[in-house]
């Protein structure tokens, strides 16, 4: 199954949209609650990552019997130390960003320790990837 999805940047009012139509379809799977809680921390930081740094993006969703597979892809200003983005605290977030409640430096952090998998590639002036990967341990 593959979902697609468009990420506006700078648009909090809809951050977050993208992720609760995905925690959905992954509560109507039947995965376990574990599972499905450990993806929507994930895909919910990617997704405000996007809003929050880039320009725009999409989250494509691919799950199948074995895992389940997120990819965010962005046009933006891309990272230009991802060890250094992945440490807790660090953050680039703007004043208007911080007001709203975000920039604590914790959303990659997050992602790593919840997930099997994490790959980022970014090119500076250009963009990032995250590709993040949960895999199902339960019989279907
Ligand atoms: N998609 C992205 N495009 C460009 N830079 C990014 C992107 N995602 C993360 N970053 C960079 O990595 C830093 C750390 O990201 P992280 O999600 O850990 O923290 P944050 O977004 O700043 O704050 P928080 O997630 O706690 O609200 C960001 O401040 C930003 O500099
Ligand atoms: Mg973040």
């Amino acid at each position: 199954m593959e979902m697609n999805f468009k990420i506006e940047g700078g648009d909090f009012t809809k951050a977050g949209v993208a992720s609760s139509e995905v925690k959905k379809v992954l509560k109507q799977l039947n995965l376990e609650p574990s599972l499905i809680k450990k993806v929507a921390v994930s895909m919910y930081e990617a997704e405000v990552n996007i809003v929050a740094h880039a320009f725009h993006g999409t989250m494509n969703v691919c799950i199948d019997t074995e895992r389940v597979k997120l990819e965010f892809v962005d046009e933006g200003p891309g990272i230009p130390d991802v060890d250094q983005a992945m440490q807790e605290g660090y953050s680039t977030a703007t004043e208007e960003v911080r007001q709203m409640g975000f920039g604590a430096g914790m959303g990659l952090p997050n992602i790593k320790k919840n997930s099997d998998k994490l790959n980022i590639k970014s090119i500076v002036g250009k963009g990032t990837t995250v590709e993040i990967i949960n895999y199902i341990h339960q019989e279907l």
